[in-house]
């Protein structure tokens, strides 16, 4: 007996049905290569190899400031120069900020430097020049650095600086370049600042804005939310607060805060009185800000 016969009878004695192999499957003819579809456009070079040193991320509960925003951009394209200039606290920083990311695809380099003193400055510089694989960055001299970073925006377009903290103009005027085709962006608490750029006054939120950040920034509503999304009496509250500390984001920001920790703990249930599940039962989804003891809070006041 062969062996295949021997595998049949094998196979019909166990009752075990004959399994044939199926044939192979022959390979798809692959189109022509001039018909194959185009690979999808990759970004500019520069976007993801932009030279790019701002320290901090995108504040994701900015809220308002576009007339700034405007401004700003009107400014430095009109003479390459702005200086954000208000009070402590009231937001020069977080407008910059805004302002680098809003418009970094404009921009072939974005550098920053905190320009408080002398001895953050030129670390900054340094930064810069490493940032751009310039051969000073690594001497001894910091002020070699500082030569190098000013004669490469001297000769470059399309770059913005930023020199945050700059209330001592006196100071960073050592640090900014003459003759430039970039732009200069300061933020500064002096006012008195025409003889280095045109001046974009920046001052605390009105009520209906601080009241949308404090909202926002309590977690009473989603971070890119209208006013119209919170409940009437969360939004007049929110506007009392706002008034009552006079719009200055950075206490706002504190009061914000606080707020949501107050929420927080009584979503926890580590207060007696009120717990998530009450709240969610009165108020639908949400927890109702004026159920928070926020005032009196001495330590928020300006
Ligand atoms: N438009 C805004 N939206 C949301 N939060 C803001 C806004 N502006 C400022 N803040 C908050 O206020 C805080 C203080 O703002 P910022 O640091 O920009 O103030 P400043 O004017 O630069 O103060 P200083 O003069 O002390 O440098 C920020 O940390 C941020 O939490
Ligand atoms: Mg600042």
């Amino acid at each position: 007996m062969v062996p295949d016969d021997y595998e049949q009878l094998y196979r019909r004695l166990t009752q075990q049905p004959l399994v044939t192999m199926p044939p192979l499957g022959s390979v798809k003819p692959m189109p022509a290569r001039a018909e194959l579809p185009s690979l999808p456009k990759l970004e500019r070079r520069q976007d993801f190899l932009q030279p790019w040193t701002v320290p901090y991320p995108r504040n994701l509960f900015f809220t308002g400031r576009e007339k700034i925003l405007e401004d700003l951009r009107a400014a430095l394209e009109a003479s390459g120069r702005a200086a954000l200039s208000g009070l402590g606290g009231v937001g020069k920083t977080q407008t910059a900020t805004e302002y680098a990311y809003r418009h970094r695809k404009e921009y072939q380099s974005v550098f920053w430097t905190r320009a408080e003193s002398r001895d953050t400055l030129l670390p900054d510089f340094v930064a810069i020049a490493t940032a751009l694989e310039l051969p000073e960055s690594a001497a001894q001299k910091q002020e070699e650095a500082v030569g190098a970073v000013e004669r490469w925006l001297e000769a470059n377009p399309g770059w913005l600086l930023v020199l945050d903290n700059a209330d001592d103009l006196a100071l960073a005027r050592d640090f900014i370049p003459r003759d430039t085709q970039g732009h200069i962006l300061l933020t500064t608490r002096a006012q008195a600042t025409s003889v280095i750029a045109e001046r974009v006054e920046i001052q605390e939120m009105e009520t209906a804005e601080g009241a949308l950040f404090l909202l926002r920034r309590a977690g009473i509503i989603a971070r890119d939310a209208p006013p119209s999304a919170a409940f009437e009496g969360d939004r007049q509250l929110a506007e009392q607060i706002s008034r009552e500390l006079g719009g200055l984001a950075q206490v706002l920001d504190q009061a914000g805060a606080f707020i949501e920790e107050a929420r927080c703990r009584k979503a926890l249930g580590h207060d007696p009185e009120t717990t998530l599940a009450g709240h969610e039962q009165r108020r639908g989804k949400m927890v109702h800000i004026a159920s928070v003891p926020v005032f009196p809070c001495p330590s928020f006041r300006p």
